[in-house]
C-alpha cells in the first residue's frame, strides 16, 4: 500500500480525523452487499476543511455518513478504521464504537447537518424545543432558563432573530432561516468537527451565500474542523483548505486546495475543474465532461475513470492506481493521487480559480 504516511492522531499535533482504508457498503439483497465506498484514506487536523467533490453517485454522502455511523440500517462500515481524538485526548475508533457510545460523541464531538434542514427538524417541534432536546441529552440538570439563553446565542451567532425564531415551528421559517438554525444547532454542544452534506444547495444564491459568510465567521470563532460536501467547486475553492475528490466511490485525489484547483494531478480532477466556468480569472470556455460515471455494481477492471479519461494508456484498462503521496508536507499538507500517470507533467488547471 503505498496510502499517504499514517499520522498518529494520539499526538497532540496530530490529525482529529484520522481515516484509514474504510469501506462503506449498502446490502442490497439477502446475500448481496454492494460497495458504495472503497479504501478512503485521509486526514483532517483540527481546525481544518476539507471540501469533498465529485459527480453524482461518487459516495460522498455515503462516506459521510459512514464517519458519523449515520448509514441507514442497510449500510455498514465495513473495513478500515476512523480515529478521532475526543475532547479529553483519548482516541477511539468510531468504527467500533457502541451505540450508547455513539450517542455521546454525536453533537458533543461531532455533528452533521443534512442538505434539506425540513427534514432534520421534527415538524411539530418548536425550534426552541430542538435546542432543549440537544442540550438536556447531554446535561440533563442544566435550567431551562440557561439553556434557552445559550439557544438564543447561538442562533444571534448565526445572526438569526432568537425572540423571532425560538417560538416558531420549522415550516414558519424560510428555507434559509431553517438552514441556519440547523447549524446553529449543530454547533450548540460546541462539536469539534462539522460535517455538511450540501448544505446550501436548496437555496437561493443570495441566502446561499450569507450561509456561507455565516459558516466561515464561525469557524474562525469556534475554530471546528469540517466536513464540506459540495456539487460546487467555487464554494469548494472559497471554504476548504483541503480537496478530496471522488470518483466511484474512491479519493482518487487529495491534497491542499491550492494543489488541486492549480496542480492537479488527477485527470479526472482537471475534468471536473475544467467542466465549469471558472470562478475568477480569465474568461475560459468550459470544456464538459461527457458520459458518466460507472455504476458500483459494475465497476470496470482498472481505473475506473479510465473509460472517460483523455491521458489513458494501456495499463490503466488492468491495474487499479492505488493513492500514492506526491508530496509529503506537514499538517495535511500533502498531496496525492491514484493515477498511474501523475508523474507526467502536471495536468495545467491554472488560472481556474483564484488563489
Ligand atoms: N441506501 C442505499 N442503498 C443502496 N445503495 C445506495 C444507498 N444510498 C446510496 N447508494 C448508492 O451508493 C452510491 C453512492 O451514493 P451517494 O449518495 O453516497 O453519492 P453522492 O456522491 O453523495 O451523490 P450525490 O452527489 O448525488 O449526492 C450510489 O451508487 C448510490 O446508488
Ligand atoms: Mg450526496
Amino acid at each position: 500500500m503505498t496510502h499517504p504516511a499514517p499520522a498518529d492522531p494520539s499526538s497532540p499535533d496530530g490529525p482529529l480525523l484520522s481515516v484509514r482504508g474504510v469501506d462503506v457498503g449498502y446490502r442490497t439483497g439477502r446475500r448481496t452487499q454492494l460497495t458504495a465506498v472503497h479504501e478512503a484514506t485521509f486526514d483532517l487536523y483540527p481546525g481544518q476543511s476539507m471540501a469533498l467533490v465529485g459527480e453524482s453517485g461518487c459516495g460522498k454522502t455515503t462516506l459521510g455518513l459512514g464517519l458519523l455511523r449515520l448509514l441507514p440500517r442497510t449500510g455498514t462500515v465495513s473495513a478500515g478504521n476512523i480515529l478521532f481524538r475526543r475532547k479529553s485526548g483519548d482516541v477511539v475508533d468510531l468504527r467500533g464504537l457502541a451505540e450508547q457510545d455513539l450517542r455521546r460523541f454525536r453533537w458533543n464531538e461531532a455533528a452533521m447537518v443534512f442538505q434539506g434542514a425540513m427534514n432534520a427538524f421534527n415538524p411539530v417541534l418548536r425550534i426552541e424545543e430542538h435546542f432543549l432536546d440537544t442540550f438536556r441529552a447531554h446535561e440533563s440538570r442544566t435550567r431551562r432558563r440557561d439553556l434557552l439563553e445559550r439557544s438564543a446565542e447561538l442562533l444571534a451567532m448565526v445572526r438569526l432573530d432568537p425572540a423571532r425564531v425560538l417560538p416558531s415551528y420549522p415550516h414558519e421559517l424560510s428555507g434559509g432561516m431553517r438552514q441556519r438554525a440547523l447549524i446553529a444547532l449543530a454547533l450548540a454542544l460546541r462539536p469539534q468537527l462539522l460535517i455538511l452534506d450540501e448544505p446550501t444547495t436548496a437555496l437561493d444564491v443570495l441566502t446561499q451565500r450569507s450561509v456561507v459568510e455565516q459558516l466561515t465567521e464561525l469557524r474562525e470563532r469556534l475554530r471546528f474542523a469540517m466536513v464540506f460536501i459540495t456539487h460546487d467547486l467555487g464554494l469548494a475553492a472559497e471554504l476548504a483548505d483541503r480537496v478530496g475528490t471522488m470518483y466511484a466511490g474512491r479519493l482518487i485525489e487529495t491534497g491542499t486546495t491550492r494543489d488541486i484547483f492549480h496542480r492537479s494531478r488527477h485527470p479526472y480532477t482537471s475534468a471536473l475543474i475544467s467542466s465549469v466556468p471558472p470562478v475568477v480569472g480569465e474568461l475560459a470556455v468550459p470544456e464538459p465532461l461527457t458520459g458518466g460515471p460507472p455504476g458500483i455494481d459494475a465497476l470496470p477492471p482498472g481505473c475506473s475513470f479510465a473509460p472517460r479519461c483523455p491521458r489513458v494508456i494501456d495499463g490503466c484498462t488492468t491495474t487499479r492506481p492505488e493513492l500514492r503521496l506526491l508530496h509529503a508536507r506537514d499538517e495535511g499538507l500533502s498531496h496525492a493521487a491514484a493515477c498511474l500517470r501523475s508523474d507526467d507533467t502536471e495536468l495545467s488547471t491554472e488560472g481556474a480559480t483564484r488563489d
